[in-house]
């Protein structure tokens, strides 16, 4: 049975300390600009892994926590993590958020509250089961709260040894508040108890076991001068002493390999998912544009054309593989191109939209007036993209009798 309680501000205490205490000494550790990655494992609807996003944005700025910050989020309950990638929240949910943060990291649609898309991309949702599947590696955080007290001892040991091997080297593994059984785990160390914060034990490495046993060698063998005549440790005992490690290496090869190939099936899960959203996006566009008895052309900020609709082809005679990246005023079309100037020019410098009505020619060879309109088109800052202009054929209205 899967219990998916969960809140975006659970226990602030001990997010207050992951805060102020220990994310500035991951970030200074990373102080070079390296990517930053985090785990956050058993993270039903999503609530803990947008308020890593949150955390980290504000610590990192935006652009900064978008160029660098990789979270990983997973569970194996799919319902839950469809609600995580839906990123959508009821009132109830919000509740604990405080104001300043919602008001930044949410949009109001529909009485629901949905995390901003922009920063929604650097969380990853995909499916692992922590008792069968590897781990995500190379972590600098692993979060991992309230998820560890549903298993039992024999299985907590065995995971904790996977992310002992998942953490970069001076990582953080931040459990929850009920999760006590791990102060007696030999591979993590607590940083902060009360607030269940630890970090890895470093293991030594098989170059440093090596090391360590030719030492060992010299040191057996100034001591035993006496007793051994060659004055030397006999090289299969260093070797021997090697075998149970270089064993473990290549268990921490396989582990790594794993590992890799889980993360990479994370990352493919996400990116199949965009890629039908962003089809199916595509997809209600065509359809919509299809369907308009207006001609739609989009312009970039050069002027040259990135969307020419059906409609445009119809009126002109330019198909839009014709069009489309070509500087629009260079075309040759039976619209008066040298009348549009002013409009465009005119959202170009900051109106909103222009209209006018022109003598136009289609490709039939049929004059008619041609109504443009002609508008900015803003992204989600209000940034100009390019222009939107829209043709349709005018009909004059007819006069009342
Ligand atoms: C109580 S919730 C914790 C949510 C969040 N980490 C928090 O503290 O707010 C426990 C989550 O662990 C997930 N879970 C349980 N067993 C799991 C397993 N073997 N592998 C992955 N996720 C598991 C459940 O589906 C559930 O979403």
């Amino acid at each position: 049975m899967l219990i998916n309680v969960t809140g975006f501000f659970r226990d602030p205490d001990a997010w207050e300390t992951l805060k102020t205490e220990i994310l500035p000494q991951i970030l200074e550790r990373k102080r070079n600009g390296a990517p930053i990655r985090v785990w956050s494992a058993g993270c039903s609807t999503g609530e803990e892994a947008y308020r890593l996003v949150m955390v980290l944005a504000e610590m990192l700025g935006w652009e900064e926590f978008r160029a660098r910050v990789k979270i990983y989020a997973t569970d194996m309950d799919e319902p839950a993590l469809a609600e995580a990638r839906s990123a959508s929240y009821g009132e109830k949910s919000i509740e604990t958020i405080p104001p300043h943060l919602l008001k930044r990291y949410f949009e109001q649609v529909g009485g629901r509250y949905v995390f901003r898309p922009e920063l929604r991309r650097c969380a990853i949702f995909g499916r692992n089961n922590l008792a069968l599947d590897a781990p995500i590696s190379h972590l600098d955080l692993r979060v991992r709260r309230n998820t560890l007290m549903y298993f039992n001892a024999d299985a907590q040991n065995r995971i904790l040894a996977r992310f002992h091997f998942a953490l970069n080297p001076g990582g953080i593994l931040f459990l929850g508040r009920a999760e006590m059984l791990l102060t007696r785990s030999s591979v993590f160390t607590p940083v902060d108890l009360p607030s269940r914060i630890f970090t890895k034990v470093p293991k030594t490495s098989l170059r440093e076991r090596l090391m360590l046993a030719s030492e060992g060698e010299v040191r057996t063998a100034n001591e035993n001068k006496e007793v051994e005549p060659h004055g030397k440790l006999p090289l299969h005992e260093a070797a021997l002493d090697a075998v149970p490690v270089a064993h473990e290496s290549l268990e921490a090869a396989y582990e790594e390999l794993h590992s890799t190939s889980e993360e990479l099936e994370t990352t493919n899960e996400e990116l199949r998912r965009r890629t039908d959203e962003l089809n199916r996006v595509s997809g209600y566009m065509a359809s919509i544009l299809a369907s308009m008895q207006t001609g739609v052309v989009v312009l970039d900020n050069d002027l040259r054309v990135q969307l020419w609709s059906d409609r445009v082809e119809e009126l002109w005679g330019v198909r839009p593989g014709e069009a489309e990246g070509e500087a629009f005023f260079e075309l040759d079309i039976g619209l008066p191109l040298d009348r549009l100037r002013g409009p465009v020019r005119g959202c170009l410098d900051g109106k909103q939209s222009e209209e006018i009505v022109v003598e136009a020619t289609n490709r039939r060879g049929r004059a008619f007036q041609c109504r443009v309109s002609c508008a900015q088109l803003l992204d989600a800052k209000t940034e100009l993209q390019g222009i939107i202009i829209l043709m349709e054929e005018w009909q004059i209205p007819e006069r009342a009798p």
